[in-house]
């Protein structure tokens, strides 16, 4: 592919001259640009010795030389690669500035934007730089990370802000340039856990972030799905295109999946759905009483089994977590909640535990057959999970 890989004033674009070396090791071509601000952190001169080219820099950009040179990269381009991407960086493009290299490529007609951005986790978790952050992903810009890791303040406690290493960033290329082969299909998914309430201050729930299913719902938006997501609680901000619906208990959960069910054409339900409820919920908040209490709880009812019998035409997959014969268990429940394939996980296994960003799925049918993939991350293994809940949809 041909690609323009764009410095902005972080740190991180220190790592700008191995990402492009990564790059073209891969077989890319690949031209630089960079802001005035990225020239505090490296020199003109390294990026243009890493590309092989002039570097394209506002004083290129203004050389009286009767060329529109942002068109004419734009025109060379597959796609620009943002690396390492600034609040500022994002904020210009999220108004269509023009006034910096970086803003004016992003509306010159480069089909594929992708920003890596790097910045401090305050930063990076601002509700205007989420804003802008959303603003770009509504019109199709994609983004590879922030990860969790060391930032590069001194005496900054590790959190989200980190960039991704250059050769994550190549690695991640191919899943980004996924056709729209979901377009016209309505997926739909249910993420993060349920909340039983005992009364109006206590609630019976488990550590489920809803990553995997906010992960799910982002990549079947990417290749041009309608979502709809029905949420647990969860410190996730859903991704702006999709149609989200947030509730808390397992009832609710059911009959928000109920309302979509008819019209949707794949089913993933990686919410972790509490199985127990309390009989009878107190109105008020209970004191404690004496020295032991005893609960009485009912069971949640099994969506995914209560939906079964309203199944049409829709792809249904699940997820089990098991710490013991999971192959076994899983292909039991796969067959018992009437699912196409259920995805396997250990969530005892290191990596793979609740709240993180990798899981390590195995692929269960209901007759037993299994498939176990690498450790990945979510984002990867839903792409996955959906080429195989298309691929039986099209069967
Ligand atoms: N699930 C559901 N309704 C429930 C509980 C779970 O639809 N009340 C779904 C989950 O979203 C998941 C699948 O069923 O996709 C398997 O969840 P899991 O908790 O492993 O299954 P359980 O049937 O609750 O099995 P176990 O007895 O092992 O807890």
């Amino acid at each position: 592919m041909n690609l323009i890989v764009a410095a902005s004033g972080g740190v991180a674009a220190l790592k700008t001259p191995t990402l492009i070396r990564r790059l073209e090791e891969a077989g890319h071509k690949v031209r630089v640009a960079a802001t005035e601000a990225a020239f505090h952190f490296i020199t003109p001169l390294s990026l243009a010795v890493a590309a092989g080219s002039e570097v394209f820099d506002q004083a290129s950009w203004f050389k009286a030389d009767g060329q529109a040179k942002h068109i004419d990269l734009a025109r060379w381009a597959d796609a620009l690669i943002v690396s390492p991407a600034t609040a500022d960086a994002l904020a210009s493009a999220a108004q269509a500035r023009a006034d910096d290299v970086i803003s004016a490529l992003c509306i010159s007609g480069i089909p594929k934007i992708i920003w890596v951005p790097a910045m401090n986790t305050a930063m990076w978790q601002h509700p205007l730089v989420q804003k802008n952050v959303e603003t770009l992903k509504t019109i199709g810009h994609a983004f590879l990370g922030p990860v969790s890791g060391n930032l590069a303040a001194k005496g900054e406690a590790a959190g989200i802000g980190r960039m991704l290493e250059p050769e994550e960033i190549v690695a991640a290329l191919p899943s980004l340039f996924k056709s729209q082969d979901l377009s016209g299909k309505h997926v739909l998914v249910s993420a993060g856990p349920t909340r039983e309430y005992l009364d109006p201050v206590r609630f019976i729930s488990n550590p489920s972030s809803g990553k995997m299913g906010y992960a799910m719902a982002e990549a079947a938006l990417a290749r041009g799905a309608k979502v709809t997501l029905i949420t647990g609680p969860s410190a996730l901000t859903p991704p702006v295109s999709a149609n989200t619906q947030k509730v808390e208990t397992a009832l609710d959960m059911l009959e928000a999946l109920k309302g979509s069910f008819a019209s949707c054409d794949i089913l993933v339900m990686t919410a972790a759905v509490a199985d127990w409820r309390a009989k009878h919920v107190a109105t008020e908040k209970q004191p404690k009483m004496g020295e032991e209490q005893t609960l009485e709880l009912i069971r949640t009812p099994d969506i995914l089994s209560t939906l079964k019998p309203l199944r049409s035409k829709q792809i249904m997959v699940g997820f089990a977590m098991e710490t013991d014969k999971g192959v076994e268990r899983a292909a039991d429940k796969a067959s018992r909640k009437g699912l196409d394939f259920i995805c396997l996980n250990y969530p005892t296994q290191e990596g793979t535990s609740f709240g993180g960003d990798d899981n390590q799925i195995t692929v269960v049918k209901p007759n037993g057959d299994s498939e176990k993939l690498a450790r990945m991350s979510k984002r990867a293994i839903a792409d996955i999970i959906l080429d195989k809940a298309l691929a039986l949809k099209q069967s």
